[in-house]
C-alpha cells in the first residue's frame, strides 16, 4: 500500500471519497463512546471489592497502637507511611500521607509556595512578578491547570525517548524566575515514556538559580506496567541529596490506578526540612486526614509484593485493550504514514501524533461520529499543540467490543483529516 505521502492528487481524491463514505456510514450509527479520560474499566474496580470487607462493624480499627477512628496522626499512619516507602524505595519518616488524590497534595503544595515561601528567606511566589514553570509536553492536562490557575508562564520542554530535552533544562534553569518543573517520570501522560537513569541524575544534579526551585516529581504510574515485567526506577529523593540538593523534590504517588479512583490514599515523599515546613502549614487546615481509608488499603495491599501482585492482575485487564489501540494503529494507519506513535508497556495512554495541522480536525470528526476524544491541545500548555498535531487515547475504560468500534471511528477520522488536507494543499 502506497502510503499518502506518495499518491498522485487523483489518488488521493479517489481515496478520500472512499474514506468520506465510510465516515458518513459510521456516523449514522449514532454510537456514543469514550475514550477520553484514564479511568479503571468497571472489571478493574470489581476487582478490588474485596477490599470493602476488611473493615467492617467488628473489625479491629487499631493499627500501631493508633485508633484510626480518631483524630492524630497528620502524617498518616505508620503501617500506611511505610507501604509507601516501600513502594518508593524512601524511608517512611520521608512519606506524609493524604487524602484521596494526589492531584490535591500537588495543588496545595504549590499553593503554600506562593502564600508562604519555602526556604530560608525565600519570598512567597506570589509576590514576585514572574513565575516561570518547565512544563514537559505532551503532559498531563491537569498539571498545566495547576500552573494556569497560579498565573505561572509556563515553558514546553520536548520530550525525547530518555525524557526532557536535558540541554534546554539546564539552559532555562540558569534564569532565577524557572522556579519549577513537572515530571512523570514512569510512564509519563501521554507518552509512556520511562526517563533514563542518566536524564534522572541530571535533573537531581543540575544547578538552578532559583533556591527554591521545585521539581514536582509525579510518579502516578510507578508500578503500572501492563505489557512488561516490573522495572525498578531510581528513588530521586537520594539523588537530589546526594548532589546537595535534598529540598529539591516533593514526589507524588497514589493508589488512584490501585485501587479506586477518587476513594483511595494519596501521598508526597519529600526532605526531613520540606516535611517540617509542609507539617507546620497544614497543621493549620487539618488535624488529620482519612486512616480508616490508609488502614484498609494497608490490610489489602499488604506490601510491596501484595501491590505488584494486584497490578499484575490489572495488566491482564488492560493488556487486550491497549493491543485492541496498538493493533487498530498498525493495521489502518501504518501503512499511509500519516501519524506515529510510542508503544507503551505501563501507564495509561497511547499518544498518536497525527499530520501536523490535523489533530483539532481529526477530534472535531470524531465527536460528530459519536467518540470522545481527550481535547486536541489538551496535552499542552494552555491547550496550545504548536504543531497541532498531538492526540492522547484513553482505551482503560471501555470493554474491547467498544474499543473496537472507537478505534474504527478513531482511525477513519485519522485518514478523513489528513485526506482534507493534503487535497485541500
Ligand atoms: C500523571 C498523573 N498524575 C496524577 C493523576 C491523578 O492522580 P490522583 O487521582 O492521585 O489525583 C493522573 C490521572 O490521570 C495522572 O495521569
Amino acid at each position: 500500500m502506497k502510503t499518502y505521502a506518495d499518491r498522485s492528487r487523483e489518488e488521493l481524491l479517489e481515496e478520500l471519497k472512499l474514506v468520506q463514505e465510510r465516515y458518513d456510514e459510521l456516523k449514522s450509527r449514532g454510537l456514543s463512546l469514550n475514550m477520553a479520560r484514564g479511568k479503571p474499566g468497571t472489571d478493574q474496580l470489581d476487582m478490588n471489592r474485596p477490599m470493602m470487607d476488611l473493615l467492617r462493624s467488628d473489625s479491629d480499627y487499631v493499627s500501631d497502637g493508633i485508633d484510626v477512628r480518631n483524630y492524630g496522626n497528620l502524617e498518616g499512619i505508620p503501617a500506611c507511611r511505610r507501604l509507601f516507602a516501600e513502594l518508593l524505595g524512601v524511608r517512611p519518616e520521608n512519606i506524609f500521607v493524604g487524602g484521596s488524590a494526589s492531584l490535591q497534595l500537588m495543588y496545595d503544595t504549590i499553593s503554600k509556595v506562593y502564600l508562604f515561601g519555602r526556604g530560608k528567606g525565600a519570598a512567597p511566589w506570589a509576590k514576585l512578578e514572574k513565575v516561570r514553570w518547565l512544563c514537559p509536553a505532551p503532559g498531563y492536562d491537569r498539571h498545566f491547570t495547576i500552573s494556569e490557575a497560579f498565573g505561572m508562564e509556563m515553558i514546553p520542554i520536548p520530550l525525547n525517548s530518555e525524557g526532557p530535552d536535558m540541554e534546554l533544562v539546564e539552559e532555562l534553569v540558569r534564569n532565577p524566575a524557572v522556579k519549577g518543573m513537572w515530571c512523570v517520570p514512569k510512564f509519563s501522560n501521554p507518552d509512556g515514556i520511562v526517563y533514563s537513569e542518566k536524564t534522572i541524575r541530571r535533573i537531581a544534579a543540575m544547578e538552578t538559580a532559583a533556591d527554591d526551585f521545585l521539581l514536582m516529581w509525579d510518579n502516578a504510574y510507578c508500578v503500572h506496567e501492563f505489557a512488561a515485567e516490573y522495572r525498578p526506577f531510581p528513588d530521586i529523593l537520594s539523588l537530589c541529596a546526594e548532589y546537595g540538593h535534598a529540598d529539591r523534590v516533593f514526589e507524588f504517588a497514589s493508589t488512584s490506578k490501585i485501587t479506586f479512583p477518587g476513594a483511595g490514599i494519596s501521598c508526597f515523599a519529600c526532605s526531613e526540612e520540606n516535611m517540617a515546613w509542609m507539617k507546620k502549614l497544614l497543621n493549620a487546615q487539618i488535624i488529620s486526614y482519612d486512616k480508616v481509608n490508609q488502614l484498609r488499603h494497608v490490610r489489602y495491599l499488604r506490601d510491596r509484593e501484595g501491590v505488584l501482585t494486584l497490578m499484575k492482575r490489572h495488566a491482564e485487564i488492560l493488556r487486550p485493550k491497549f493491543a485492541c489501540v496498538l493493533d487498530a494503529l498498525d493495521r489502518e494507519i501504518a501503512p499511509l504514514g500519516i501519524a506515529r506513535w510510542e508503544k507503551p508497556v505501563g501507564g495509561y495512554f497511547v499518544s498518536v501524533n497525527c499530520m501536523p495541522g490535523t489533530a483539532m480536525e481529526t477530534w472535531r470528526l470524531c465527536k460528530e461520529a459519536g467518540l470522545t476524544m481527550t481535547k486536541a491541545g489538551a496535552t499542552y500548555p494552555y491547550g496550545r499543540d504548536p504543531q497541532d498535531s498531538n492526540l492522547r487515547v484513553a482505551p482503560s475504560l471501555p470493554p474491547v467490543e467498544q474499543l473496537e468500534q472507537a478505534m474504527e471511528i478513531f482511525c477513519t477520522s485519522l485518514k478523513l483529516a489528513a485526506l482534507k488536507k493534503l487535497t485541500a494543499e
